[in-house]
Protein backbone atom coordinates (compact mmCIF):
# COMPACT_ATOMS: atom_id res chain seq x y z
CA UNK A 1 0.00 0.00 0.00
CA UNK A 2 1.18 3.49 -1.02
CA UNK A 3 0.98 4.76 2.92
CA UNK A 4 1.05 8.58 3.50
CA UNK A 5 4.50 8.58 4.16
CA UNK A 6 4.91 7.08 0.12
CA UNK A 7 5.97 3.74 1.22
CA UNK A 8 4.56 0.84 -1.60
CA UNK A 9 4.74 -2.89 -0.04
CA UNK A 10 4.14 -5.26 -2.62
CA UNK A 11 1.00 -7.94 -2.03
CA UNK A 12 0.61 -10.90 -3.89
CA UNK A 13 -1.61 -10.75 -7.32
CA UNK A 14 -4.37 -12.48 -9.32
CA UNK A 15 -2.94 -14.56 -11.87
CA UNK A 16 -5.96 -14.51 -14.82
CA UNK A 17 -4.15 -14.03 -17.97
CA UNK A 18 -5.31 -11.17 -20.38
CA UNK A 19 -8.19 -10.42 -17.66
CA UNK A 20 -6.67 -9.04 -14.61
CA UNK A 21 -5.91 -5.64 -14.14
CA UNK A 22 -3.75 -3.95 -10.77
CA UNK A 23 -3.40 -0.25 -9.87
CA UNK A 24 -2.79 0.27 -6.30
CA UNK A 25 -2.50 -3.27 -5.33
CA UNK A 26 -6.51 -3.20 -6.26
CA UNK A 27 -6.62 -6.10 -8.52
CA UNK A 28 -9.91 -6.21 -11.25
CA UNK A 29 -10.41 -9.29 -13.47
CA UNK A 30 -12.99 -8.79 -15.97
CA UNK A 31 -12.92 -12.75 -17.35
CA UNK A 32 -16.76 -12.82 -16.89
CA UNK A 33 -17.75 -9.97 -19.18
CA UNK A 34 -17.43 -12.16 -22.04
CA UNK A 35 -15.35 -9.16 -24.05
CA UNK A 36 -12.50 -10.92 -26.30
CA UNK A 37 -9.17 -8.91 -27.84
CA UNK A 38 -11.06 -7.86 -30.87
CA UNK A 39 -13.46 -6.32 -28.32
CA UNK A 40 -11.01 -4.70 -26.44
CA UNK A 41 -9.58 -2.99 -29.31
CA UNK A 42 -13.22 -1.33 -30.45
CA UNK A 43 -13.09 -0.10 -27.38
CA UNK A 44 -9.83 1.27 -26.70
CA UNK A 45 -10.63 2.58 -29.95
CA UNK A 46 -13.88 4.28 -28.92
CA UNK A 47 -12.25 5.86 -25.80
CA UNK A 48 -9.81 7.97 -27.91
CA UNK A 49 -12.19 8.65 -30.37
CA UNK A 50 -13.89 10.50 -27.31
CA UNK A 51 -10.40 12.05 -27.14
CA UNK A 52 -10.22 10.35 -23.04
CA UNK A 53 -7.06 11.06 -22.64
CA UNK A 54 -7.36 14.87 -23.52
CA UNK A 55 -10.38 14.88 -21.22
CA UNK A 56 -8.57 12.88 -18.16
CA UNK A 57 -5.64 15.60 -19.04
CA UNK A 58 -7.81 18.69 -18.79
CA UNK A 59 -9.78 17.49 -15.54
CA UNK A 60 -6.43 17.23 -13.67
CA UNK A 61 -5.37 20.61 -15.25
CA UNK A 62 -8.11 22.59 -13.88
CA UNK A 63 -9.77 23.61 -17.23
CA UNK A 64 -13.91 24.26 -17.41
CA UNK A 65 -15.05 20.55 -17.72
CA UNK A 66 -17.88 21.21 -16.23
CA UNK A 67 -19.06 23.56 -18.95
CA UNK A 68 -22.68 24.22 -17.94
CA UNK A 69 -21.75 25.22 -14.39
CA UNK A 70 -18.60 27.40 -16.04
CA UNK A 71 -15.96 25.45 -13.64
CA UNK A 72 -13.42 23.16 -13.19
CA UNK A 73 -13.93 19.84 -11.23
CA UNK A 74 -10.78 19.70 -9.10
CA UNK A 75 -11.29 16.91 -6.16
CA UNK A 76 -8.26 15.51 -7.00
CA UNK A 77 -6.15 18.56 -5.23
CA UNK A 78 -8.10 17.67 -2.03
CA UNK A 79 -6.21 14.69 -2.11
CA UNK A 80 -3.17 15.44 -3.68
CA UNK A 81 -1.00 14.44 -0.93
CA UNK A 82 2.50 15.39 -2.65
CA UNK A 83 1.34 19.42 -3.03
CA UNK A 84 2.34 19.76 -6.63
CA UNK A 85 0.70 23.13 -7.67
CA UNK A 86 -3.07 23.02 -9.16
CA UNK A 87 -3.61 26.16 -10.90
CA UNK A 88 -7.12 27.75 -11.23
CA UNK A 89 -6.70 31.46 -12.89
CA UNK A 90 -3.03 31.61 -12.25
CA UNK A 91 -4.04 30.44 -8.85
CA UNK A 92 -2.18 27.96 -6.81
CA UNK A 93 -4.99 25.95 -4.69
CA UNK A 94 -2.74 24.05 -2.95
CA UNK A 95 -1.93 26.39 -0.07
CA UNK A 96 -5.72 26.76 1.09
CA UNK A 97 -6.19 23.02 0.60
CA UNK A 98 -3.09 22.13 3.13
CA UNK A 99 -4.30 25.36 5.51
CA UNK A 100 -7.73 23.11 6.12
CA UNK A 101 -5.65 19.84 6.66
CA UNK A 102 -3.73 21.88 9.18
CA UNK A 103 -7.19 22.95 10.52
CA UNK A 104 -8.39 19.53 10.59
CA UNK A 105 -5.53 18.36 12.48
CA UNK A 106 -5.11 20.53 14.94
CA UNK A 107 -9.15 20.24 15.73
CA UNK A 108 -8.37 16.28 16.50
CA UNK A 109 -6.13 17.35 19.29
CA UNK A 110 -9.05 19.73 20.59
CA UNK A 111 -11.56 17.59 20.93
CA UNK A 112 -10.91 16.31 23.97
CA UNK A 113 -14.04 15.45 26.73
CA UNK A 114 -16.51 15.05 23.75
CA UNK A 115 -19.03 11.81 23.55
CA UNK A 116 -21.37 13.16 20.64
CA UNK A 117 -20.93 14.76 17.43
CA UNK A 118 -23.56 15.41 15.28
CA UNK A 119 -22.79 15.62 11.87
CA UNK A 120 -25.43 17.24 9.76
CA UNK A 121 -25.74 17.00 6.01
CA UNK A 122 -27.62 16.04 2.83
CA UNK A 123 -26.46 13.89 -0.19
CA UNK A 124 -22.92 14.64 -0.91
CA UNK A 125 -22.30 16.41 2.59
CA UNK A 126 -23.61 12.81 4.23
CA UNK A 127 -22.59 9.86 2.36
CA UNK A 128 -19.32 9.89 1.95
CA UNK A 129 -18.20 10.43 5.71
CA UNK A 130 -21.15 8.04 6.58
CA UNK A 131 -19.43 5.45 4.54
CA UNK A 132 -16.47 6.26 6.07
CA UNK A 133 -17.14 5.80 9.38
CA UNK A 134 -19.24 2.98 8.89
CA UNK A 135 -16.58 1.22 7.18
CA UNK A 136 -14.00 1.43 9.26
CA UNK A 137 -15.87 0.78 12.73
CA UNK A 138 -13.99 -2.37 13.38
CA UNK A 139 -10.47 -2.22 10.83
CA UNK A 140 -8.19 -4.35 13.11
CA UNK A 141 -5.66 -1.39 13.69
CA UNK A 142 -7.67 1.31 13.55
CA UNK A 143 -8.34 2.78 16.53
CA UNK A 144 -12.07 4.37 17.27
CA UNK A 145 -12.19 7.43 19.60
CA UNK A 146 -15.06 6.39 20.72
CA UNK A 147 -17.48 9.60 20.33
CA UNK A 148 -20.91 8.62 19.37
CA UNK A 149 -20.92 10.15 15.57
CA UNK A 150 -24.43 10.68 14.81
CA UNK A 151 -25.30 11.53 11.29
CA UNK A 152 -28.43 13.53 10.79
CA UNK A 153 -29.58 14.14 7.05
CA UNK A 154 -33.18 14.00 6.88
CA UNK A 155 -36.42 16.36 7.74
CA UNK A 156 -37.97 13.64 9.15
CA UNK A 157 -38.09 14.17 12.95
CA UNK A 158 -38.12 10.85 13.54
CA UNK A 159 -33.98 10.93 12.77
CA UNK A 160 -33.72 14.13 15.25
CA UNK A 161 -35.54 12.13 18.08
CA UNK A 162 -33.40 9.12 17.84
CA UNK A 163 -30.23 11.21 18.08
CA UNK A 164 -31.26 13.36 20.45
CA UNK A 165 -32.52 11.18 22.92
CA UNK A 166 -29.01 9.40 22.87
CA UNK A 167 -26.78 11.98 22.76
CA UNK A 168 -25.39 14.63 25.81
CA UNK A 169 -26.31 18.15 25.21
CA UNK A 170 -23.35 19.25 27.50
CA UNK A 171 -20.42 17.33 25.96
CA UNK A 172 -22.10 17.26 21.84
CA UNK A 173 -20.78 19.69 19.09
CA UNK A 174 -22.47 19.79 15.91
CA UNK A 175 -20.92 20.17 12.37
CA UNK A 176 -23.44 21.57 9.84
CA UNK A 177 -22.33 21.01 7.06
CA UNK A 178 -23.65 22.29 3.49
CA UNK A 179 -21.92 23.47 -0.15
CA UNK A 180 -24.45 25.83 -0.54
CA UNK A 181 -25.53 26.64 3.19
CA UNK A 182 -29.00 26.57 1.82
CA UNK A 183 -30.26 23.14 1.63
CA UNK A 184 -33.40 23.61 3.82
CA UNK A 185 -33.04 20.04 5.26
CA UNK A 186 -29.93 20.72 6.45
CA UNK A 187 -30.31 24.47 7.54
CA UNK A 188 -33.90 23.25 9.56
CA UNK A 189 -32.10 20.66 11.36
CA UNK A 190 -29.13 22.66 12.04
CA UNK A 191 -31.74 25.02 13.70
CA UNK A 192 -33.77 22.35 15.77
CA UNK A 193 -30.48 21.15 17.38
CA UNK A 194 -29.54 24.61 18.17
CA UNK A 195 -32.74 24.91 19.92
CA UNK A 196 -32.14 21.63 21.87
CA UNK A 197 -28.75 22.79 22.65
CA UNK A 198 -30.65 25.93 24.25
CA UNK A 199 -33.53 24.14 25.75
CA UNK A 200 -31.11 21.31 27.42
CA UNK A 201 -29.71 24.57 29.54
CA UNK A 202 -26.18 25.43 27.17
CA UNK A 203 -25.58 29.18 27.52
CA UNK A 204 -25.66 31.35 23.95
CA UNK A 205 -21.67 31.11 24.32
CA UNK A 206 -21.72 27.64 25.15
CA UNK A 207 -23.54 27.28 21.60
CA UNK A 208 -21.13 29.08 19.65
CA UNK A 209 -18.49 26.77 21.05
CA UNK A 210 -20.33 23.66 20.18
CA UNK A 211 -21.41 24.67 16.45
CA UNK A 212 -19.43 24.18 13.74
CA UNK A 213 -19.93 24.63 9.75
CA UNK A 214 -17.75 23.12 6.77
CA UNK A 215 -19.18 25.17 3.52
CA UNK A 216 -18.62 27.02 0.27
CA UNK A 217 -21.06 29.13 1.69
CA UNK A 218 -18.94 31.47 4.52
CA UNK A 219 -21.25 34.18 4.54
CA UNK A 220 -24.35 31.90 5.29
CA UNK A 221 -22.45 30.19 7.73
CA UNK A 222 -21.48 33.73 9.54
CA UNK A 223 -25.10 34.41 9.18
CA UNK A 224 -25.97 31.43 10.78
CA UNK A 225 -24.06 32.44 13.57
CA UNK A 226 -20.70 30.20 13.82
CA UNK A 227 -18.13 31.74 14.65
CA UNK A 228 -15.31 32.28 11.54
CA UNK A 229 -12.90 29.87 13.92
CA UNK A 230 -15.43 27.54 13.44
CA UNK A 231 -15.77 27.16 9.68
CA UNK A 232 -14.04 25.01 7.69
CA UNK A 233 -14.23 26.31 3.90
CA UNK A 234 -14.38 24.38 0.69
CA UNK A 235 -14.91 25.58 -3.28
CA UNK A 236 -17.27 25.65 -5.69
CA UNK A 237 -14.72 23.52 -7.76
CA UNK A 238 -15.80 20.71 -5.22
CA UNK A 239 -18.62 18.93 -6.35
CA UNK A 240 -21.03 17.96 -3.46
CA UNK A 241 -21.13 14.19 -3.96
CA UNK A 242 -17.41 14.65 -4.85
CA UNK A 243 -16.75 16.48 -1.26
CA UNK A 244 -15.36 13.93 1.30
CA UNK A 245 -11.92 14.83 0.74
CA UNK A 246 -12.65 18.10 2.13
CA UNK A 247 -13.23 19.17 5.91
CA UNK A 248 -16.64 17.54 4.66
CA UNK A 249 -14.62 14.36 6.06
CA UNK A 250 -14.12 15.69 9.52
CA UNK A 251 -15.03 12.84 11.33
CA UNK A 252 -13.10 10.45 10.02
CA UNK A 253 -10.47 12.40 11.61
CA UNK A 254 -12.12 12.59 14.19
CA UNK A 255 -13.01 9.71 15.05
CA UNK A 256 -10.03 7.54 13.83
CA UNK A 257 -7.19 10.21 14.19
CA UNK A 258 -5.80 12.64 11.20
CA UNK A 259 -3.76 10.06 10.42
CA UNK A 260 -6.42 8.10 9.08
CA UNK A 261 -7.72 10.37 7.33
CA UNK A 262 -4.41 11.62 5.77
CA UNK A 263 -4.45 7.73 4.43
CA UNK A 264 -7.80 7.86 3.47
CA UNK A 265 -6.16 10.95 1.49
CA UNK A 266 -3.25 8.94 0.44
CA UNK A 267 -5.15 5.87 -0.87
CA UNK A 268 -7.42 8.32 -3.11
CA UNK A 269 -4.06 10.25 -4.55
CA UNK A 270 -2.29 7.09 -5.29
CA UNK A 271 -5.28 6.17 -7.53
CA UNK A 272 -5.72 9.58 -9.29
CA UNK A 273 -1.67 8.78 -10.20
CA UNK A 274 -2.27 6.17 -11.72
CA UNK A 275 -5.56 7.13 -13.86
CA UNK A 276 -4.04 10.74 -14.43
CA UNK A 277 -0.57 8.68 -15.70
CA UNK A 278 -1.20 5.01 -17.16
CA UNK A 279 -2.11 4.30 -20.51
CA UNK A 280 -5.86 3.75 -21.23
CA UNK A 281 -5.15 -0.59 -21.96
CA UNK A 282 -4.32 -0.66 -18.39
CA UNK A 283 -5.93 1.89 -16.57
CA UNK A 284 -8.52 0.91 -14.15
CA UNK A 285 -10.88 3.20 -14.24
CA UNK A 286 -11.38 3.32 -17.89
CA UNK A 287 -11.28 -0.32 -17.86
CA UNK A 288 -13.89 -0.79 -15.44
CA UNK A 289 -15.93 1.86 -17.34
CA UNK A 290 -15.51 0.62 -20.81
CA UNK A 291 -17.00 -2.96 -19.22
CA UNK A 292 -20.41 -1.02 -18.70
CA UNK A 293 -20.47 0.37 -21.95
CA UNK A 294 -20.12 -2.75 -23.61
CA UNK A 295 -22.70 -4.50 -22.15
CA UNK A 296 -24.91 -1.11 -22.56
CA UNK A 297 -24.05 -1.74 -26.33
CA UNK A 298 -24.47 -5.52 -26.50
CA UNK A 299 -27.10 -6.04 -24.14
CA UNK A 300 -28.91 -2.82 -23.69
CA UNK A 301 -28.64 -2.68 -19.92
CA UNK A 302 -30.22 -0.65 -17.73
CA UNK A 303 -29.30 -1.62 -14.49
CA UNK A 304 -26.03 -2.46 -12.59
CA UNK A 305 -25.30 -4.01 -9.16
CA UNK A 306 -22.61 -3.53 -6.91
CA UNK A 307 -22.42 -5.99 -4.48
CA UNK A 308 -19.67 -5.64 -1.77
CA UNK A 309 -18.75 -8.66 0.14
CA UNK A 310 -17.84 -6.78 2.75
CA UNK A 311 -20.33 -5.63 5.64
CA UNK A 312 -18.71 -2.32 6.48
CA UNK A 313 -19.49 -1.37 2.91
CA UNK A 314 -22.90 -1.60 2.79
CA UNK A 315 -23.17 2.00 2.68
CA UNK A 316 -20.70 1.77 -0.34
CA UNK A 317 -23.49 1.28 -3.11
CA UNK A 318 -25.82 4.37 -1.57
CA UNK A 319 -23.21 6.43 -1.71
CA UNK A 320 -22.32 4.98 -5.35
CA UNK A 321 -25.85 5.87 -6.26
CA UNK A 322 -25.47 9.44 -5.75
CA UNK A 323 -22.38 9.17 -7.65
CA UNK A 324 -22.97 7.64 -10.87
CA UNK A 325 -27.25 8.67 -11.20
CA UNK A 326 -26.27 12.46 -10.06
CA UNK A 327 -23.41 12.70 -11.91
CA UNK A 328 -24.51 10.83 -15.21
CA UNK A 329 -28.01 10.31 -15.37
CA UNK A 330 -29.18 13.20 -18.03
CA UNK A 331 -30.64 12.68 -21.22
CA UNK A 332 -28.52 15.44 -22.95
CA UNK A 333 -24.85 15.55 -24.09
CA UNK A 334 -22.20 18.71 -23.08
CA UNK A 335 -23.60 20.56 -26.68
CA UNK A 336 -27.29 19.80 -25.33
CA UNK A 337 -27.89 16.63 -27.67
CA UNK A 338 -29.81 13.68 -26.68
CA UNK A 339 -27.44 11.31 -25.34
CA UNK A 340 -27.85 7.31 -26.77
CA UNK A 341 -26.68 6.32 -23.32
CA UNK A 342 -26.17 7.54 -19.87
CA UNK A 343 -25.78 6.06 -16.18
CA UNK A 344 -28.07 2.69 -15.85
CA UNK A 345 -29.56 2.28 -12.58
CA UNK A 346 -27.46 1.48 -9.70
CA UNK A 347 -28.22 -0.36 -6.78
CA UNK A 348 -26.52 -3.03 -4.36
CA UNK A 349 -25.90 -4.09 -0.28
CA UNK A 350 -23.64 -6.05 1.32
CA UNK A 351 -23.29 -10.02 0.33
CA UNK A 352 -23.94 -11.93 1.33
CA UNK A 353 -27.07 -10.59 2.73
CA UNK A 354 -28.03 -9.86 -1.17
CA UNK A 355 -28.10 -13.17 -2.28
CA UNK A 356 -31.12 -13.70 -0.07
CA UNK A 357 -32.82 -10.56 -1.55
CA UNK A 358 -32.45 -10.02 -5.23
CA UNK A 359 -30.41 -12.64 -6.93
CA UNK A 360 -32.80 -14.89 -8.27
CA UNK A 361 -33.63 -11.72 -10.62
CA UNK A 362 -29.84 -11.54 -11.67
CA UNK A 363 -29.91 -15.68 -12.26
CA UNK A 364 -33.24 -15.71 -14.30
CA UNK A 365 -34.99 -12.71 -14.62
CA UNK A 366 -35.20 -12.22 -18.60
CA UNK A 367 -32.96 -8.53 -17.71
CA UNK A 368 -29.30 -8.76 -17.90
CA UNK A 369 -27.45 -6.66 -14.62
CA UNK A 370 -23.68 -6.87 -14.77
CA UNK A 371 -22.31 -6.48 -11.50
CA UNK A 372 -19.77 -5.69 -9.81
CA UNK A 373 -18.73 -8.17 -6.96
CA UNK A 374 -16.15 -6.43 -4.51
CA UNK A 375 -14.28 -8.17 -2.23
CA UNK A 376 -11.79 -8.03 0.31
CA UNK A 377 -8.53 -10.79 0.69
CA UNK A 378 -8.54 -10.52 4.04
CA UNK A 379 -11.12 -10.83 7.17
CA UNK A 380 -12.26 -7.27 8.26
CA UNK A 381 -12.07 -8.09 11.95
CA UNK A 382 -9.94 -9.70 14.35
CA UNK A 383 -12.79 -12.03 15.90
CA UNK A 384 -11.29 -15.63 16.60
CA UNK A 385 -13.97 -17.09 13.63
CA UNK A 386 -13.14 -14.46 11.31
CA UNK A 387 -11.06 -16.62 8.80
CA UNK A 388 -13.43 -19.53 8.78
CA UNK A 389 -16.20 -16.97 8.16
CA UNK A 390 -14.08 -15.22 5.36
CA UNK A 391 -13.79 -18.22 3.19
CA UNK A 392 -17.28 -18.54 3.17
CA UNK A 393 -17.67 -15.10 2.30
CA UNK A 394 -15.49 -14.79 -0.69
CA UNK A 395 -16.84 -19.14 -1.54
CA UNK A 396 -20.05 -16.71 -2.07
CA UNK A 397 -18.72 -14.15 -3.94
CA UNK A 398 -16.77 -16.61 -6.19
CA UNK A 399 -19.78 -19.18 -7.03
CA UNK A 400 -22.17 -16.00 -7.65
CA UNK A 401 -19.62 -14.81 -10.71
CA UNK A 402 -19.48 -18.13 -11.61
CA UNK A 403 -23.45 -19.32 -11.93
CA UNK A 404 -24.34 -15.93 -13.15
CA UNK A 405 -21.55 -16.72 -15.99
CA UNK A 406 -21.66 -20.22 -16.66
CA UNK A 407 -25.44 -20.91 -16.10
CA UNK A 408 -26.97 -24.60 -16.18
CA UNK A 409 -29.06 -26.59 -18.34
CA UNK A 410 -31.64 -28.81 -16.88
CA UNK A 411 -34.83 -30.51 -18.14
CA UNK A 412 -37.28 -28.08 -16.61
CA UNK A 413 -37.22 -24.89 -17.79
CA UNK A 414 -37.89 -23.35 -14.12
CA UNK A 415 -34.21 -24.64 -13.49
CA UNK A 416 -32.40 -23.27 -16.36
CA UNK A 417 -29.68 -20.65 -15.62
CA UNK A 418 -29.35 -19.15 -18.93
CA UNK A 419 -25.91 -18.04 -17.97
CA UNK A 420 -24.14 -15.35 -19.74
CA UNK A 421 -24.49 -12.79 -17.56
CA UNK A 422 -21.59 -10.29 -16.88
CA UNK A 423 -19.25 -9.58 -13.53
CA UNK A 424 -16.51 -7.93 -12.77
CA UNK A 425 -14.85 -8.86 -9.84
CA UNK A 426 -12.57 -6.05 -7.34
CA UNK A 427 -10.06 -7.52 -4.98
CA UNK A 428 -8.95 -4.79 -2.50
CA UNK A 429 -6.05 -6.13 -0.48
CA UNK A 430 -7.49 -5.69 2.95
CA UNK A 431 -10.12 -2.72 4.15
CA UNK A 432 -8.31 0.20 5.97
CA UNK A 433 -8.60 3.74 5.62
CA UNK A 434 -5.93 3.30 2.41
CA UNK A 435 -7.92 1.49 0.07
CA UNK A 436 -11.00 2.89 1.03
CA UNK A 437 -10.26 5.91 -0.53
CA UNK A 438 -8.48 4.08 -3.52
CA UNK A 439 -11.64 2.50 -3.96
CA UNK A 440 -13.91 5.39 -3.73
CA UNK A 441 -11.45 7.65 -6.04
CA UNK A 442 -11.57 4.67 -8.79
CA UNK A 443 -15.58 4.84 -8.56
CA UNK A 444 -15.11 8.61 -9.16
CA UNK A 445 -12.88 8.44 -12.13
CA UNK A 446 -14.62 5.91 -13.36
CA UNK A 447 -17.77 7.81 -13.52
CA UNK A 448 -15.68 10.80 -14.98
CA UNK A 449 -14.51 8.38 -18.08
CA UNK A 450 -18.60 7.09 -18.51
CA UNK A 451 -19.36 11.17 -18.47
CA UNK A 452 -16.25 11.52 -21.47
CA UNK A 453 -17.49 8.42 -23.30
CA UNK A 454 -20.93 9.32 -23.19
CA UNK A 455 -20.33 13.01 -24.04
CA UNK A 456 -22.47 14.37 -20.35
CA UNK A 457 -21.07 16.62 -18.33
CA UNK A 458 -20.40 14.63 -14.98
CA UNK A 459 -20.61 17.88 -12.88
CA UNK A 460 -23.43 19.41 -12.87
CA UNK A 461 -27.09 18.14 -11.27
CA UNK A 462 -29.80 20.55 -12.83
CA UNK A 463 -32.39 17.77 -12.23
CA UNK A 464 -32.91 18.07 -8.71
CA UNK A 465 -33.68 21.81 -8.49
CA UNK A 466 -36.94 21.45 -10.48
CA UNK A 467 -38.67 19.14 -7.07
CA UNK A 468 -36.99 21.46 -4.55
CA UNK A 469 -38.65 24.48 -6.01
CA UNK A 470 -42.32 22.96 -6.28
CA UNK A 471 -41.89 21.84 -2.95
CA UNK A 472 -41.99 25.65 -1.18
CA UNK A 473 -46.01 26.50 -2.66
CA UNK A 474 -47.19 22.74 -1.81
CA UNK A 475 -45.42 23.40 1.67
CA UNK A 476 -47.23 26.82 2.13
CA UNK A 477 -50.53 25.11 0.60
CA UNK A 478 -50.32 22.53 3.78
CA UNK A 479 -49.53 24.94 5.92
CA UNK A 480 -52.61 26.79 5.05
CA UNK A 481 -54.88 24.05 6.54
CA UNK A 482 -57.16 24.90 3.53
CA UNK A 483 -59.22 22.12 1.97
CA UNK A 484 -59.82 23.62 -0.92
CA UNK A 485 -56.61 24.54 -2.72
CA UNK A 486 -57.42 24.56 -6.39
CA UNK A 487 -54.46 23.23 -9.15
CA UNK A 488 -52.57 26.67 -9.89
CA UNK A 489 -49.19 27.16 -11.76
CA UNK A 490 -46.95 25.01 -9.85
CA UNK A 491 -49.34 22.74 -8.18
CA UNK A 492 -51.63 20.11 -10.45
CA UNK A 493 -55.13 18.83 -10.17
CA UNK A 494 -53.82 15.49 -8.30
CA UNK A 495 -51.48 17.15 -6.10
CA UNK A 496 -53.82 19.81 -5.22
CA UNK A 497 -56.17 16.62 -4.40
CA UNK A 498 -53.76 15.37 -2.36
CA UNK A 499 -52.79 18.45 -0.37
CA UNK A 500 -56.68 18.99 0.63
CA UNK A 501 -57.13 15.12 1.32
CA UNK A 502 -53.74 15.34 3.71
CA UNK A 503 -55.39 18.81 5.06
CA UNK A 504 -58.54 17.11 5.79
CA UNK A 505 -56.82 13.91 7.84
CA UNK A 506 -53.54 14.93 9.25
CA UNK A 507 -51.18 17.99 9.80
CA UNK A 508 -53.31 19.88 12.09
O1 LIG B 1 -29.60 16.80 -3.94
C1 LIG B 1 -28.94 17.81 -4.60
C2 LIG B 1 -27.72 18.29 -3.90
O2 LIG B 1 -27.43 19.53 -4.43
C3 LIG B 1 -26.53 17.34 -4.00
O3 LIG B 1 -25.84 17.50 -5.17
C4 LIG B 1 -25.76 17.71 -2.77
O4 LIG B 1 -24.82 16.74 -2.44
C5 LIG B 1 -26.87 17.86 -1.77
O5 LIG B 1 -27.94 18.45 -2.49
C6 LIG B 1 -26.55 18.70 -0.57
O6 LIG B 1 -26.18 20.00 -0.94
P1 LIG B 1 -25.45 20.97 0.06
O7 LIG B 1 -24.13 20.36 0.42
O8 LIG B 1 -25.30 22.26 -0.66
O9 LIG B 1 -26.32 21.11 1.28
Amino acid sequence: MLSSSGQTPSTPHLQTPHHAHSAVNIVLDTAYQGIDAADWKTLFNQARSAKLAQFIEDMFAGKHINKSEDRPALHSALRNLSKTPVFIQGQDVMPAVVDVWHRIEALCNQWVGVTDVIHIGIGGSDFGPRLAIEALAHVPGIHSRGMRMHFLANIDTAELARILTKANPHSTRVIIVSKSFTTLETTMNAKAVSKWLQDSGCTPSQITHSLFAVTANISAATAFGISQDHIFPFWDWVGGRYSVWSAVGLPIALQYGFDTFKDFLAGAHAMDLHFKNTPLEQNLPVIMALTLLYQQEQNDVKAYAAIPYADALDWFPKWLQQLDMESNGKSVDRDGKPVKHSSPVVFGSAGSNAQHSYFQLFHQGPEIIPIDFIAVREPMSDRPEAVAHHRILLSNCLAQAQALANGKEASNPNDVYPGKRPSNLLLLPELNAFYLGALLALYENRAATLGALWNINSFDQPGVEYGKVLAKPIEKALASHAQDVQASEHIDVITAARINFLNTTALK
